[in-house]
């Protein structure tokens, strides 16, 4: 399967789990690429003020796995803008992964999520698996493989 790992990333952390989740799938034996949204005004916390810099096409892929850290308890505004100005997810597999620092996703992870797959499904997409990574929690390690595995096993 042709898989796009659509990611943003300000400090690494997000990419660090999208270059994990490539790893597994290109040895499960998918094409798998990893593509990074970017902004001119990335500090920018208004998702109708941000303005995107590079905007990866997901018309080239089967399945999306979206990737975006978590900022002031809500979806990153600019994951936000980059999934707002999407033509369509319909016919696509969607998967969706956070990183936050806090070590529970009830400080912001579950919220901002909920945000995320809100917006997929305004564009008709169904998300079919979620996963969240609690940076500073002592077993981030097995949430980023259990992440990795959950995904792989469906796609
Ligand atoms: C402006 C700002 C706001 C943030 N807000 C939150 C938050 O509400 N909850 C949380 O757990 N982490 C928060 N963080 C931490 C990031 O979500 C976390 O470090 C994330 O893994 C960064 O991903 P990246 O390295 O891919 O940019 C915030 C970071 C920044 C810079």
């Amino acid at each position: 399967m042709n898989i796009g790992i659509i990611v943003y990333s300000h400090t690494g952390n997000t990419l660090s789990v999208a270059e994990k989740l490539e790893e597994q799938l290109v040895k499960a034996g998918h094409a798998v690429k990893i593509e990074k949204v970017m902004a001119d005004n990335e500090d920018q916390m208004e998702a109708d003020k941000v303005q995107l810099r590079r905007i990866p096409d997901i018309s080239l892929y089967d399945a999306l796995i979206f990737g975006s850290p978590v900022r002031g308890f809500s979806l990153c505004a600019v994951m936000t803008a980059y999934l707002s100005q999407l033509a369509t997810l319909k016919e696509k597999k969607v998967f969706c992964y956070l990183t936050q620092f806090f070590p529970s996703p009830m400080m912001g992870g579950n919220r901002a999520m909920e945000q995320m797959k809100k917006i997929c499904e305004t564009k008709g997409g169904k998300v079919s698996e979620y996963g969240i990574v609690n940076w500073s929690n002592l077993r981030r390690s097995k949430m980023i493989s259990d992440i990795t595995e959950k995904i792989g096993g469906l796609l």
